[in-house]
């Protein structure tokens, strides 16, 4: 009877280490995965061009590694409940791993607590979870940049410009006024940047005067619109226009090219972001500069992460910012 118990137990245990090590080798041998993402809203110009990349970076891991690695894409289209079921979907979907750019940062709660009963890592990117949010589960990276970086160099490209420039103060009072067109509200880059590129400027010796801000909601035909009514009350009042990206930064320039005021005679215009059509911009001189929002290092940070998280099951390659976080350095374009 004794002996009879020994046996049975000695089975069990002999088939639960039969199945580890079965699991663990599956694990080790993984050769496809799937991968979900979501993105707050696909038209959006530096989302879509971090598409394009990751898309490329992708096919380039999965040549390389010889791991099939599928994508599936899904729109939240600006509704954090629609973002909440698309993480369903992808997960009941079979998705090895999610990406996930929020549509509201405050609010990842049901994504994560969805994520981690299922054991799917999470790589938010672009949209910040704010602080401790991370920490509730150690699946959970967040790859992005430096939002205080972006905003110094706007300012020093400002700097720059009307160091080299001083007959860029038209009326010569030796104040730089200015306008600011921010991106959407509670965004981190539109806080961070909107505060750090003025206070850069202004601790680089300038004396500066905000005549107006506006808020774009990063979109260029919603700058168009503001700059526009700021144009007709303003005038040529307007030395200095600081956008939070490139697609405000170009809606400013439409409402210039609107009003037919030409280029001699407009302000000094900065984005940031450096997206196709914001580099062309600055080549033409339309806009002074912009700061690179590095699309590519971005997307290769989430595919290296993707791979070490859900191929090799094991992060330690990974060179991290901060616990879990990857900030990609940006840098300055200016035309001149
Ligand atoms: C970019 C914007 C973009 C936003 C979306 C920012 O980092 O600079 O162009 O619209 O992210 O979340």
């Amino acid at each position: 009877m004794k002996n009879g118990v020994v046996k049975k137990l000695t089975a069990v245990i002999l088939l639960a280490s039969l199945c580890l090590s079965g699991c663990e080798k599956k694990e080790e041998e993984k050769t496809s995965i799937k991968v979900g993402v979501t993105v707050y809203d696909s038209h959006d110009t530096f989302i879509s061009e971090l598409m394009g990349d990751f898309n490329e970076l992708v096919t380039k891991k999965a040549y390389e590694s010889g791991v099939a690695i599928s994508v599936e894409v899904m729109n939240a289209g600006w509704n954090q409940s629609t973002q909440n079921s698309n993480v369903e979907d992808m997960i009941d979907n079979g998705c090895d791993i999610l990406c996930v750019n929020l549509v509201d940062r405050t609010a990842p709660t049901a994504i994560i607590d969805i994520a981690r009963q299922k054991n799917v890592p999470i790589i938010f990117f672009n949209r910040e979870p704010v602080e401790g949010d991370l920490d509730r589960w150690d699946h959970l990276y967040y790859v992005g940049t430096d939002a205080r970086q972006s905003g110094a160099m706007q300012g020093e490209i400002a700097a720059e410009a009307f160091t080299k420039h001083p007959e860029y103060d038209r009326n010569g009072n030796g104040e730089i006024e200015y306008v600011m067109i921010e991106g959407e509200s509670g965004h981190q880059d539109a806080i961070v940047r909107t505060e750090v590129s003025i206070s850069k400027l202004a601790d680089s010796g300038f004396k500066v005067k905000k005549l107006q801000s506006a808020i774009g909601n990063w979109l260029r035909p919603q700058a168009f619109t503001k700059m526009e009514q700021i144009i007709a009350e303003y005038g040529d009042e307007i030395e200095l226009v600081m956008a939070n990206n490139d697609d405000m930064a170009l809606g400013a320039i439409d409402a210039y090219n609107s009003a037919k005021i030409p280029l001699e005679k407009r302000p000094v215009i900065i984005g940031i972001d450096g997206t196709d059509a914001g580099v062309v911009a600055v080549k033409n001189k339309e806009m002074y500069g912009t700061v690179f929002n590095d699309t590519k290092g971005q997307a290769e940070a989430m595919v290296d992460l993707i791979y070490a998280e859900s191929v090799l099951g094991n992060t330690s390659g990974i060179d991290f910012s901060e616990d879990r976080v990857i900030r990609v350095p940006h840098s300055k374009i200016v035309g001149e």
